[in-house]
């Protein structure tokens, strides 16, 4: 059975809640199960800022992040549920967010499908899921696009259709045909890990993604491979060997 693990970013299980609570019983149609980890009852503490995470790999601040990290890893796939606050994620859904910046640079959920939620009264719903859908793709996973509703749509049910593309991913991750922004980041990334860090270096090499134009092999057409391949050779060659001497962030 496959495992899918959501994370809400609301304190309240009113709207954001019951959009996950309808695509729990659609998922389970589908013989998935849904975790729901509802961040406002976890320890999520303030990232310190000091870049550890980054350069030695583990995270000074002892509390709840680690295991929900670890359930992010081990699940098939991942929902970010969020409500709109002031134009944005929630507060909570931020700071969890902020304390995974090491998987920037050491993607750990690489073929995974994200779908995005969101809830507004009726603005920030377009920019919120796009915060949330790059924040998935900068993990190196894989983008199923986004749900939202405002009070104009609150009550319509979640459609088959509407999470159709998120199934097919947990299904064929495969199938994903990453856009030409994608590209563009994986190569920024690489560029990044074979400059910044040797813990990086050697985190790409294991995944062999060094000599790889995206995290798994993937269908491109000439003009996004010509584009992302000179944009990673160029931003190489001015970063140089001696980019490694610098610290990152
Ligand atoms: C602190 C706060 C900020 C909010 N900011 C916005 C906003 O910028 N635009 C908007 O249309 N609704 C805003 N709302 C309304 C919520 O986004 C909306 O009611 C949402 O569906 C609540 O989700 P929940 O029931 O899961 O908590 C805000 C609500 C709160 C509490």
């Amino acid at each position: 059975m496959k495992k899918v693990v959501a994370l809400l970013g609301s304190k309240r299980r009113v709207n954001t809640y019951a959009l996950l609570m309808q695509i729990k019983d659609l998922l389970a149609e589908n013989d998935i199960d849904l975790e729901i980890l509802e961040l406002y009852r976890f320890q999520i503490k303030d990232c310190a800022g000091c870049t550890v995470c980054v350069s030695k790999g583990n995270c000074i601040l002892t509390d709840d992040v680690q295991q929900i990290m670890e359930q992010m890893i081990k699940a098939d796939g991942i929902i970010l549920a969020s409500p709109v606050y002031l134009q944005q994620v929630s507060g909570k859904m931020k700071t969890f967010i902020d304390r995974t910046c090491s998987w920037y640079h050491r993607p750990a959920l690489t073929g995974k499908p994200v779908l995005c939620i969101a809830t507004t009264k009726g603005s920030g719903l377009k920019p919120t899921l796009s915060y949330l859908e790059n924040v998935a793709t900068q993990w190196g996973a894989l983008n199923a696009g986004s749900i939202g509703r405002s009070i104009f749509n609150l009550e319509k049910p979640i459609g088959k259709r509407e999470i159709a593309r998120f199934l097919q991913l947990l299904d064929h991750p495969e199938s994903y045909v990453p856009t030409l922004h994608q590209l563009i980041e994986f190569e920024v990334q690489k560029s990044l890990a074979l400059t910044l860090s040797e813990l990086d270096r050697a985190y790409w090499d294991t995944h062999k993604w060094i000599h790889q134009p995206y995290f798994y092999p993937c269908r491109r057409t000439p003009i996004k491979r010509a584009i992302s391949g000179s944009i990673g050779r160029l931003m190489r060659k001015r970063m140089g060997p001696k980019a490694g001497d610098r610290r990152s962030n």
